[in-house]
């Protein structure tokens, strides 16, 4: 019993220590230049629905939870957002060459369909993030009507 005191205390040091790791903030000044929404007019309702359920993990502003500040949590949430930007950002998405932009329009609409994106582990908490089948269409049908204006 006496070494599972011991792991406990060395558990609860390490939680602490980990504390004092900073997390980087996905937080930029919004450059609207390239920002989607600016180039492209997207409907109100359209631009709702990608800004709760998307942004946060695909733009260079995400709108933390309180718990962003409790380590190893910050870690986590971090990988997300610097891996879904990675594949794809809708504030810099004018910056992309035309033909990824359709390939990722595309993919847009394919990952909604899916039911891919947003990501479970984002819904189980984000509830307002889920889409409702409504969502979906209004998503998929402007991803691809853009996609072919483009
Ligand atoms: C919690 C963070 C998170 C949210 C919210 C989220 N995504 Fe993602 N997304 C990711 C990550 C991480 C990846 C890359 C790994 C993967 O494909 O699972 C990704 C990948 C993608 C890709 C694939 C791009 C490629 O290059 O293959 C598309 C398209 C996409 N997301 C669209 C969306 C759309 C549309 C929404 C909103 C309806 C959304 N995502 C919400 C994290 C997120």
């Amino acid at each position: 019993m006496k070494i599972l005191k011991v792991v406990g205390w060395v558990l609860l040091i390490a939680l602490i220590a980990i504390q004092f790791i900073p997390s980087n903030l996905n937080q930029e000044e919004v450059d609207y230049t390239t920002d989607f929404a600016t180039v492209y007019n997207v409907p109100e309702n359209v631009n709702r629905v990608l800004e709760t359920s998307c942004y946060d993990c695909h733009s260079n502003n995400t709108k933390y939870p309180w718990y962003n500040r409790i380590q190893p949590v910050a870690m986590y949430l971090s990988d997300h957002v610097e891996d879904g930007k990675k594949h794809f950002n809708f504030s810099e998405f004018s910056s992309y060459s035309l033909k990824r932009q359709k390939k990722k329009l595309d993919e847009v609409a394919h990952e909604v369909e899916d039911g891919e994106m947003p990501l479970d582990s984002y819904t189980l908490v984000h509830w307002d993030a889920k889409l409702s089948e409504a969502d979906k269409k209004l998503v998929i049908d402007w991803a691809n009507e853009l996609n072919s204006s483009l």
